[in-house]
This record gives structure tokens, C-alpha cells and sequence, in this order.
């Protein structure tokens, strides 16, 4: 039976290492690292999440600043909102929240954030830096981040001989995947929705990530004897055994089933979101270390 991965217990590990690292910044030099994180309309699950990252990074000793406009704010004056932020010293981490109303060209908005304070790693130049190898001034996207850091925690930071299958390519999950996996040394394949038999390629995986959102699509005939699984997938599903009309969390991989293969398996929900989140703090740091100069904590 495989080791569940417990991805809360991580996210707490990294979370104590940025608070300590946060006041040694503001002892050091006076600077104290700022967020903001900017929200358009008023989708309850963004707001949830908003909420939830304004709360963290007042834990770790953070500036925090929420931005909430209308669902009908502009194109132009996101845009100016964006640029006011990148100028502001106190701010070092930037975030906007997506999706943004349909209105408003998100790529524009992206591009728009400094690369310096890009905590979400969606700036084309973090993504070449990501793409080219450069991790020590890139900033990489938080949820493949805390993916790759509890890779790191089963099996060491060298994946040398290793094979991992990423299945999902999305700018935000799939793809940054791939490229860490491959900067850490493992043999790297891509799957998304076109690959010929997936279950097969899966099978050959020592490391298997999941991005997909299909529930529990990946079964325990997919998974190599060993195999470390870390399951990227939120999905919501009927839940009638809670009661009439209730629903529950699973990932892409049914964890029960996969669990008898695996050597280690993340659980849904409690391995990939708390990373996720903690990870954004990290970034945040970073950021502000890197704006005084000075060497930011490895995580
Ligand atoms: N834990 C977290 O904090 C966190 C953060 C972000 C996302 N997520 C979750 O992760 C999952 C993926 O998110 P995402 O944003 O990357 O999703 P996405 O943009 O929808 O991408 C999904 C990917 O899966 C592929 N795919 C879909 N059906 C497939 C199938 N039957 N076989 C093989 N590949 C298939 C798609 O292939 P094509 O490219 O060919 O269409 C696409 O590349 C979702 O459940 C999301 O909720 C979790």
C-alpha cells in the first residue's frame, strides 16, 4: 500500500520557512514583503480563493492588499491599476486573479505585470526563463512548484534515470511540469487528450503527474509498481452517500485503487492545493529578496 503524501503537513513546512525568512528581511533591511492581489467581479470561488491568500500572507508577516473592482471595470483601467502596482515599492508579488471577465484580454493583463514581481509565473519571460533552465531568477508557476517540491520530498531533487509522464499540457499546470521535471533530470513525456493509449505511457512512469480534470480517470492498471503519483486534479462530484444533493473532492487518479501500486500518492484534497498556496508565498519572498538585493531562501 502506497505512502500518502501529505501535501498540508509540506505546505506548513514551507509556510514556517518563509515567516522566519520574511523577518529576517525585515530585520536585515527594513523591508517587508508585499502582495497584492487583484480581483475582477464577483465569482464566489475566486473570491474564496482571494480571501484565503490575503489570510496567508498576513500569517507569514506580509504586506497584504486586496483590490476588488466591479465585473464591469475596463480593460484600460486594469491595465492602469497593473502598472500603478509594478511601480509601487512596497509590492513585490502581483496577482491577479483569473478568470477575468470575458472583456478583458487576459493575455494583455498578464503581460502587463512586471517579470520582477510576476509571482504567478505567467510573464512570457519567466516562462523562457523556466523553458531555458533558468530557475535561480525565474519565478515558476505555484502549482507545478509545489508538485516538483513534493517530488523533491519522496525521491531527492535529482531525478536522474528516471521516467516521469506530465498528463495534461495547459500553460499553467502541464506544461511548467515538464520543464521542471526535465531541469531536475528525469526523462520527460508529455500526455495530453490526443496521446494513443494513454494507460499504456502511464505504465511506464516512475513519477506520474496528473492534470487533467477528469475524476479519477487514472485507475490502478495505469500505474507502474513503484510509481510516485502526485495528483494535480480538483474535481467536484456527487457525494449521495453524505446526503441528498451533497458533492465531494477527487482528483484525476482514484487514489484508492492506485494506492495499491504506488510506492507514493498524493491524497485529493490534501497533497497539490495546500502547495499551491504556500508556494505563492515562497514566490512572494523571493521577490521581495530579490528587489534588496539579497539571496533568497531555496525552497
Ligand atoms: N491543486 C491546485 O492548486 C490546482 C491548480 C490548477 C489546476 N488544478 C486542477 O488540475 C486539473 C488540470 O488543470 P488545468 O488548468 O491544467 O486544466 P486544462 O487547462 O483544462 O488542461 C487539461 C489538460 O488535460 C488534457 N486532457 C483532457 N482530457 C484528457 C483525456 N481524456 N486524456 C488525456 N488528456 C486529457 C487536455 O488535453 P488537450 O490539451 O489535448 O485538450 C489538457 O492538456 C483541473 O482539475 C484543475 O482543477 C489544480
Amino acid at each position: 500500500m502506497a505512502v500518502t503524501i501529505n501535501g498540508k503537513e509540506i505546505a506548513e513546512d514551507v509556510v514556517s520557512k518563509v515567516k522566519l525568512s520574511a523577518a529576517k528581511l525585515i530585520e536585515g533591511t527594513g523591508i517587508t514583503p508585499g502582495i497584492a492581489v487583484v480581483i475582477v467581479g464577483e465569482d464566489p470561488a475566486s473570491q474564496v480563493y482571494v480571501a484565503s491568500k490575503g489570510k496567508k500572507a498576513r500569517e507569514c508577516g506580509f504586506h497584504s492588499e486586496q483590490h476588488t473592482l466591479p465585473a464591469e471595470t475596463s480593460e484600460e483601467d486594469l491595465v492602469t491599476l497593473v502598472e500603478k502596482l509594478n511601480a509601487d515599492p512596497l509590492i513585490h508579488g502581483i496577482l491577479v486573479q483569473l478568470p477575468l471577465p470575458k472583456h478583458i484580454d487576459s493575455g494583455r493583463i498578464i503581460q502587463t505585470i512586471s517579470p520582477d514581481k510576476d509571482v504567478d509565473g505567467f510573464h512570457f519571460i519567466n516562462v523562457g526563463k523556466l523553458g531555458t533552465g533558468e530557475l535561480d531568477t525565474a519565478f515558476v508557476p505555484c502549482t507545478p512548484a509545489g508538485s516538483m517540491l513534493l517530488i523533491d520530498r519522496v525521491l531527492g531533487r535529482d531525478l536522474s534515470g528516471l521516467n516521469a509522464v506530465v498528463v495534461g499540457r495547459s500553460n499553467i499546470v502541464g506544461k511548467p511540469m515538464f520543464n521542471l521535471l526535465l531541469a531536475h533530470n528525469a526523462t520527460v513525456t508529455i500526455a495530453h487528450s490526443k496521446t494513443k493509449d494513454l494507460a499504456a505511457l502511464c505504465r511506464t512512469a516512475d513519477i506520474l503527474v496528473a492534470a487533467v480534470g477528469r475524476p479519477q480517470m487514472i485507475k490502478a492498471d495505469w500505474v507502474k509498481p513503484g510509481a510516485t503519483i502526485i495528483d494535480v486534479g480538483i474535481n467536484r462530484i456527487p457525494a449521495p452517500e453524505r446526503g441528498e444533493g451533497k458533492t465531494r473532492l477527487v482528483g484525476d487518479v482514484d487514489f484508492a485503487d492506485a494506492a495499491t501500486v504506488a510506492a507514493a500518492v498524493t491524497p485529493v484534497p490534501g497533497g497539490v492545493g495546500p502547495m499551491t498556496i504556500a508556494m505563492l508565498m515562497a514566490n512572494t519572498l523571493v521577490a521581495a529578496y530579490r528587489s534588496a538585493g539579497k539571496t533568497p531562501p531555496r525552497f
